[in-house]
Parts: structure tokens; C-alpha cells; sequence
């Protein structure tokens, strides 16, 4: 028997400060919940709010989204970033089609083997749109339980934590709260302990919050983004950005990367924006020109 935080304080914590409002909660249809969890994955929520409505009302169902273009799905991403996301819900929306007539298996073996689908997302899955007794565990949840424990946890023992603490009945609200808590109360930087509905029961808490902070290399726990400004994500990012537009000639693809004077750089980068998938390369009137797929 795993020792578990106490199911009451969160779920009345969650239940005065949760937020109803966030439309991927008024749903319990697989494809939507997947979606939201895909666009929520290294984005933030006010961005994902603005998305969601337009994507599914373009794409309702995971059967509408295998059937149209990859270029589509690419451009309603539009501000969220980190677009090999959009191609791999794209594949997801494929699989699912092709191996499950596009409805969502309820099971985490079948929706783990789905492209694109990891543990998180599976579980996501499970809990939000099956609300199943499973353990969402991400960056934010496995850092409360390592606090909580007041050590740092292997990957199987966070997973094992967190599919033990769900109170039966419960998985929807539990792991909507512990997102919830993970993002405004235990965070990477938190300041204090004020509030927090767990903090009675909290090893880390209880002994003053000694460092090392037991999060830090804690399995599943991030150390954070990395540098945006002037990476090659960037320029990854205003590439797309550009294809969303129109096709991109070879000649000003260091100028559209932001790196005039490194076109070897920006061949570099293009390519692996190749090799994922989110661009091709065609034969245009001008010489090559990039393009976004099909
Ligand atoms: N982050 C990841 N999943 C979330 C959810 N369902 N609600 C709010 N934030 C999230």
C-alpha cells in the first residue's frame, strides 16, 4: 500500500479555484481531449484557449482530421509553437482512423501505441475523456509528488504514486486538480506554501523545504525550456511561419530564417524540418522552393 495524499482537501481545493470556464473541461469526447492535450503540452493555457475553438470547429472529429491536408492542421497551429506536434496529432488522427474506424480505444495499451501518444497523453486520454482512476503524470504533477515524498522518484514509483493517489471515482477531477495545483500553488519557483492543499501532509513542506529541492532530477520533472531567442527553434518556428503564407524560394530562405549571413546554417535547420515532415521541397518556377506538405 502506497502512502497517498489526502483525496479531500485537493478535490475542495480544486473545486473553489479550478477553472470550469477552460472549454476542454465541458467536454468528454476523446478527440477534443486529445486535442487540448496535445496543444497544452509547452504551451500556455491563454494561447491554447484561442486555438481550440477554431481547430475543432475545422476538424470535429479525429475521422475529419486523418481526411484533410497536413498543411491545414499545420496553419490552425498558428501561434502555439512547436508545430512536429500538429503533424504528429495529424498521424494520431490517422491511426486512429485507419486501425479504430475513428473511435478512441478506452485502454492505455492500444492508446499508447497510437503515433504520437506517450504515457502522458494516454492517460490524459483515459482520465479526461473515459474519466478512468489513472495517474496523469506531467512535468507539474511529478513535481508535487516528489515534494510530497520529500525525495527524488524514479519514473516506474512516480507513475505507481500517481495512478495510487486517484481516489476511486475520482480520476477526472483529481488530475484536473493536480495539473491545476502543480501550475499556480507547487511550482518550479513557488515562493511559499500558503494555500496549498496538500501541505499538510507534504515531507518536503513539513521539513522546512531543505534544498536540494526533491523535484530537481526527479523523473518526469523538466529543467525548464530552453533558450528561444536565437536558437534554431526559432528559426524552425519563422520558417513555418513564412510556409503558412506562401512557399519560400531556396534564395531567401536564410533571410525568411533570420540568419541573412548563414545560409549554411538555415539549409542546416530547413533540413530537419524536412525530415519531420512539416515541409517539402519542390521544383517551383524560381528554382527548389519549400512548401508545406500536401
Ligand atoms: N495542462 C495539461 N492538461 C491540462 C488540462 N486538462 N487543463 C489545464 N491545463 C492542462
Amino acid at each position: 500500500m502506497i502512502d497517498t495524499p489526502e483525496p479531500g482537501a485537493l478535490l475542495a481545493w480544486f473545486a473553489e479555484h479550478g477553472r470550469p470556464d477552460l472549454p476542454w473541461r465541458r467536454t468528454r469526447d476523446p478527440w477534443a481531449v486529445l486535442v487540448s492535450e496535445v496543444m497544452l503540452q509547452q504551451t500556455q493555457v491563454s494561447r491554447v484557449v484561442a486555438r481550440y475553438g477554431p481547430f475543432l470547429a475545422r476538424f470535429p472529429t479525429a475521422a475529419a482530421c486523418a481526411a484533410g491536408p497536413a498543411a491545414e492542421v499545420i496553419e490552425l497551429w498558428h501561434g502555439l509553437g512547436y508545430n512536429r506536434r500538429a503533424l504528429a496529432l495529424w498521424r494520431t488522427a490517422q491511426a486512429v482512423a485507419e486501425r479504430h474506424g475513428g473511435l478512441f480505444p478506452a485502454d492505455v495499451d492500444l492508446l499508447g501505441a497510437l503515433p504520437g501518444v506517450g504515457p502522458y497523453t494516454s492517460r490524459a486520454v483515459l482520465a479526461f475523456a473515459f474519466e478512468a482512476d489513472v495517474g496523469v503524470v506531467d512535468t507539474n504533477v511529478a513535481r508535487i509528488l516528489a515534494r510530497w515524498c520529500g525525495r527524488r522518484l524514479g519514473r516506474a514509483e512516480v507513475q505507481r504514486r500517481a495512478d495510487a493517489a486517484v481516489p476511486a471515482g475520482c480520476g477526472w477531477a483529481w488530475n484536473q486538480a493536480m495539473l491545476d495545483l502543480g501550475r499556480t500553488v507547487c511550482t518550479a519557483r513557488r515562493q511559499t506554501c500558503d494555500g496549498c492543499p496538500l501541505a499538510a501532509g507534504c515531507a518536503w513542506g513539513r521539513a522546512g523545504r531543505p534544498d536540494p529541492d526533491p523535484a530537481v532530477g526527479s523523473a518526469g520533472v523538466s529543467g525548464g525550456q530552453s533558450r528561444f531567442e536565437g536558437s534554431d527553434r526559432q528559426g524552425r518556428g519563422r520558417l513555418v511561419s513564412a510556409l503558412r503564407r506562401s512557399p519560400v524560394s531556396s534564395a531567401s530562405l536564410a533571410e525568411v530564417m533570420g540568419w541573412p549571413a548563414d545560409e549554411a546554417r538555415a539549409v542546416r535547420v530547413a533540413a530537419t524540418l524536412l525530415d519531420d515532415g512539416l515541409a517539402v521541397m519542390v521544383a517551383g518556377a524560381a528554382g527548389a522552393e519549400y512548401r508545406l506538405p500536401g
